[in-house]
């Protein structure tokens, strides 16, 4: 059941204000849930860390996910390095790193012995990566990232997100020749994430192109599939040892986790739920349930039917629009101003009469997307069964700040 106002109001009576939590009883259903839509069609879960940020509730993830749950996906390479030093292992970073400190420390990082995978996209990124690993004495694993867009009358409409130029099973061939050509980095698969399949909420109420996004998120998974296979194929083929074929996301669980060809699905919203994932059409994304909230404090009454919280401008990054602002909760019937929305100092609310605040009430919100909520507290409140049952650093509290 998730958790009422006056449970929200009793558990935290007497922390300060805002404040970051966690209903970890949301949090494990939500995990049985990825569990459940992947099941036993074939690969494996890899958590996209990002969308955490905490270490103990990737742990906790890791731990209620059993068997199924493989490896994680990292932001950048000193996050991998964070999380090594936490205990972690089966490290991929998806976002190929240039600068050559990275590279230097990615190569350092696999001297070591972590288990630590990079996704590149191009012969730049590649000479770094080896020029590093032969430094170190290593060959640092790297994973192809090919693009899975949608692209319609040439290059005129792109649907997806704008990522690698490998697009073709040519174009993976080629990098991958080059790859197995230099002596400081080896293949260790390949990635295909498609963002316009498992990120494109196609079921917003009100939302006119909502036909056309349902069309878009059906013709992907089709072509997807057929992209993914063939560059598959086709590297297979020439003789490369595809260890992790990785694709998909939290939109994308059930679509992806039953393309034959991947060995690993990444999800990292769909622990939290954040509210970026409220409105798609598939059934499991209308089963998963939000699980982290932030609490501000009314500090301000400015007039009847309204109530102002201090802070709040914890806005989400993409497209700039009213759907990256904070959602308000509870109690129910909140609503934005939208002269103000979130801001800075302080987050106003148009307030129904069956919503009573006063100064000092705790007003609870929901961010946009997973983890970046995190960059603004330094530790989450752990609480499960209405209580505050533990609290964990987020990688802000651990003194980490990646970009
Ligand atoms: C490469 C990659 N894989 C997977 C994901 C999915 O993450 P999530 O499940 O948090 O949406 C993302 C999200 O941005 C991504 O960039």
């Amino acid at each position: 059941m998730p958790l009422t106002y006056d449970a929200i109001v009793g558990a935290l009576s007497s922390e300060a204000l805002p404040a970051l939590y966690v209903d970890l009883d949301a949090f494990d259903r939500n995990v049985a849930r990825v569990v459940s839509v992947v099941g036993d069609a074939g690969p494996t879960v890899r958590i996209a860390t990002k969308s955490v940020r905490v270490p103990a509730l990737i742990r906790r993830a890791m731990e209620k996910g059993g068997s199924l749950f493989r490896g994680l996906m990292c932001f950048c390479v000193e996050e991998a390095e964070l999380l090594s030093r936490e205990g972690f292992d089966d490290l991929f970073v998806a976002y190929p790193p240039f600068q050559a400190a990275e590279a230097t420390r990615a190569a350092e990082l696999v001297a070591r012995g972590v288990d630590l995978k990079i996704a590149v996209d191009a012969l730049e990124g590649l000479e770094r990566l080896s020029r590093a690993g032969q430094q170190k004495g290593v060959k640092v694993p790297v994973v192809l990232c090919i693009d899975m867009s949608l692209r319609l009358v040439g290059d005129l409409v792109h649907l997806g997100v704008r990522r690698s130029p490998v697009a073709t099973p040519e174009d993976a061939l080629a990098l991958s020749r080059l790859a197995a050509a230099m002596p400081g980095v080896e293949l260790a698969g390949l990635m295909g994430y498609e963002a316009q399949v498992a990120g494109l909420a196609d079921d917003r109420p009100g939302d006119p192109e909502r036909w056309a996004k349902r069309a878009v998120r059906r013709a992907s998974i089709h072509v997807v599939r057929e992209r993914r296979a063939q560059v598959v194929e086709t590297l297979r083929a020439a003789g490369h040892d595809l260890g992790l074929v990785n694709g998909g996301g939290t939109g994308s669980l059930d679509s992806t986790s039953r393309d034959p060809s991947v060995t690993e699905v990444s999800c990292g919203s769909a622990f939290f739920k954040p509210h970026a994932f409220d409105h798609f059409t598939n059934a499991h994304m209308s089963e998963l349930e939000p699980s982290c909230f932030f609490a501000l404090e009314v500090t301000r009454v400015p007039g009847p039917g309204l109530a102002t919280c201090l802070g709040g401008g914890y806005v989400a990054s993409g497209p700039v629009g009213t759907f990256a602002a904070p959602l308000p909760h509870l109690p129910e019937g909140l609503s934005l101003l939208p002269t103000e929305m979130a801001g800075e100092v302080q987050t106003p609310l148009r307030v129904p009469k069956s919503a009573k605040l006063r100064h000092g009430s705790p007003v609870v919100f929901r961010h946009a997307k997973g983890g970046e909520v995190c960059e603004r507290f330094r530790e989450v409140l752990l609480i499960a069964g209405g209580k505050i049952v533990g609290r964990a650093p987020t990688y802000r509290g651990l003194g980490a700040c990646f970009f």
